[in-house]
This record gives structure tokens, C-alpha cells and sequence, in this order.
């Protein structure tokens, strides 16, 4: 596997393969890998002649106050998981070489980044869409793989891709999760014991929301209540939202009807979770 540090080499690396009539895949992170993370490599690996996978935590996704200095980092073990799933390249870009010291350009998806993880992280998206059409201007990949635990970052990509005539095709993976439901995701290393297994509530919690909506229930606000009053049972656990939106353009459902959304974001320690479940009715 090889690491690749600037956009230019990263650039020649995939326009060789891409000339030999190879499809390139991207797996864009942040690092600290765990199953989820290689999940989305497996699957590119099946799919793709060239797998790249990009590691860089990305500070404009980061608001004030959030935990961008303390987020959990491991180059050498990250390298060493990434080449044991077949991964053709790295792209580890430092900080300098992603944004220039006047960098003044920035990508907002509007109105699907409003609410939700939009309304607590107002700054998250604009980042998050930023880099990822940086990553994809480095590596120019025809795939990309996302997975759908973080699915508003999913909705907010596929509407950059479409809206900035990206050509590439974006492929939802499904959640990985530990044996006790819990989601996987780097920031689980916060959590003390007695914490981890309280996150168990934010599954648990939407499971029944989805087994009501199963069962008819169709208000939207009142299934919201009923999740956000099943995840308080949990000490704790403090919610940060508990919402019932429609899957596609994420606007709350009052009445619940297609597919539909149920998304939490919780803080446990000083840990903030976030999962999701899609019912279709
Ligand atoms: P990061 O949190 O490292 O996640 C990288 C990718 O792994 C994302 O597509 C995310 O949805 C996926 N992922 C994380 N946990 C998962 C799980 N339990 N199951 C399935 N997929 C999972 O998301 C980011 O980084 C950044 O915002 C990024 C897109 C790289 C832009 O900086």
C-alpha cells in the first residue's frame, strides 16, 4: 500500500490506473479505523480495480469547542489494517497541504443541513461537503463509499454530487455494529465502561420507535416524544435530538408515510453519539 502525502502524487496515482481502464474507489475517513470503517474498504475492494482510501481529520468540520485536538488518532495501526483489506493507497494529506492559509472557497448544501446534526453543529456540513469536494478534486475517484450511520452526511453528498455534476456514483453501506447493537465509531473509545453499556439505549430505543411504526402508529411528533422519552430512561444519556424526518429530504414528518427517518444524536460522557433507523410504510 502505498502513502500518498500531496494532492499532485495522489492525482498521478489514479490517473495511471483510471488510463488502464481501472475504476477507482474512494473510502474517505478521519482514521481510527474499527469494522465500520473496513467494511467500506471490503466493499470497494470487491468493487473497484483501485481502492484509495483518504485519512484526514478534517478541522473545518470541527466547530469551537469540539474535540478536533483530541480526536482518536493511529497512523501506524490504521496503515497497517487498511493494507491487510487490500487498499492500494493512502492519501494522508497534512493540514497544509488541504487548505491554504487564505483558503477562502467553501460548499453549502442548503436546507438539508439545517436541522438535525445541522442545528447543533451549524459549521458541520459546510465542512464536511468542503472536503469531501477537495478529496474527490485529489483522487478523482468514479465510486465513493459512505456509510449510512452518519446518513444526513449521505443525503448532504449525494445532493453535492448531483447539484456540482460530480461524476461519480456514491454507494450507501449499511451500519456495523458491536454484538450489543451499539454502532461502531471512533469516538466510542471515549466512553468509560458504565458508559458504553448505557450508549446501548440509542439502538434499543429506536428499535421500539420502529416496531411502533411497524405496528400503525403514523405521528411523527409523538413517535419522536416516545424516542426521545425511551433514551432519558438511560441516566445517563442526555439528548441532543430525537427526530422522525422523511429518509430523502429530511424535513420532520408530522404524518408518518414512505420511508421515514428516526435519527438521535445523545451525549454520554463526553461522548456524542449519533444513530439512525429507516422504516418504510
Ligand atoms: P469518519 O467518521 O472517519 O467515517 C468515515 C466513513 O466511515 C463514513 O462514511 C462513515 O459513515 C463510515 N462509518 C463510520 N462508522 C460506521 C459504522 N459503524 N458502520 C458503517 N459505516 C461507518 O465521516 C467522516 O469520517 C468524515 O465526515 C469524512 C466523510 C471523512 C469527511 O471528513
Amino acid at each position: 500500500m502505498r502513502i500518498i502525502r500531496t494532492i499532485q502524487e495522489m492525482r498521478a496515482e489514479t490517473e495511471a490506473r483510471r488510463r488502464a481502464g481501472e475504476t477507482v474507489g474512494m473510502v474517505p475517513t478521519m482514521g481510527f479505523f474499527h469494522e465500520g470503517h473496513l467494511s467500506l474498504m471490503r466493499r470497494a475492494r470487491a468493487e473497484c480495480g483501485m481502492v484509495v482510501v483518504s485519512l484526514f481529520v478534517n478541522p473545518t468540520q470541527f466547530g469551537p469547542g469540539e474535540d478536533l485536538a483530541a480526536y482518536p488518532k493511529d497512523f501506524e495501526r490504521d496503515c497497517a489494517l487498511a493494507a491487510a483489506e487490500g487498499v492500494d493507497a493512502m492519501f494522508a494529506p497534512e493540514a497544509g497541504e488541504m487548505y491554504a492559509g487564505d483558503h477562502a472557497t467553501f460548499v453549502n448544501v442548503e436546507r438539508l443541513t439545517g436541522n438535525l446534526c445541522g442545528a447543533s453543529r451549524p459549521v458541520h456540513f459546510r465542512g464536511v461537503a468542503t472536503v469531501v469536494a477537495k478529496l474527490f478534486n485529489a483522487c478523482r475517484p468514479q465510486r465513493a463509499y459512505f456509510g449510512l450511520k452518519d446518513y444526513q452526511q449521505v443525503r448532504v453528498i449525494e445532493t453535492m454530487i448531483r447539484d456540482l455534476n460530480f461524476d461519480i456514483e456514491l454507494v450507501r453501506c449499511p451500519i456495523v455494529r458491536e454484538p450489543d447493537g451499539v454502532a461502531m465509531s471512533s469516538r466510542n473509545s471515549y466512553l468509560s465502561a458504565e458508559e458504553r453499556r448505557a450508549a446501548t439505549i440509542l439502538r434499543r430505543s429506536l428499535v421500539a420507535a420502529g416496531k411502533r411504526i411497524k405496528e400503525g402508529a403514523r405521528d411523527g411528533a409523538a413517535i419522536a416524544r416516545e424516542l426521545r422519552e425511551a433514551i432519558e430512561t438511560e441516566p445517563l444519556a442526555r439528548v441532543d435530538y430525537a427526530e422522525v424526518v422523511d429518509a430523502e429530504s429530511l424535513a420532520p414528518l408530522g404524518r408518518i408515510h414512505g420511508a421515514a427517518l428516526l435519527a438521535v444524536a445523545v451525549r454520554i460522557g463526553r461522548a456524542r453519539l449519533i444513530d439512525n433507523l429507516v422504516v418504510e410504510t
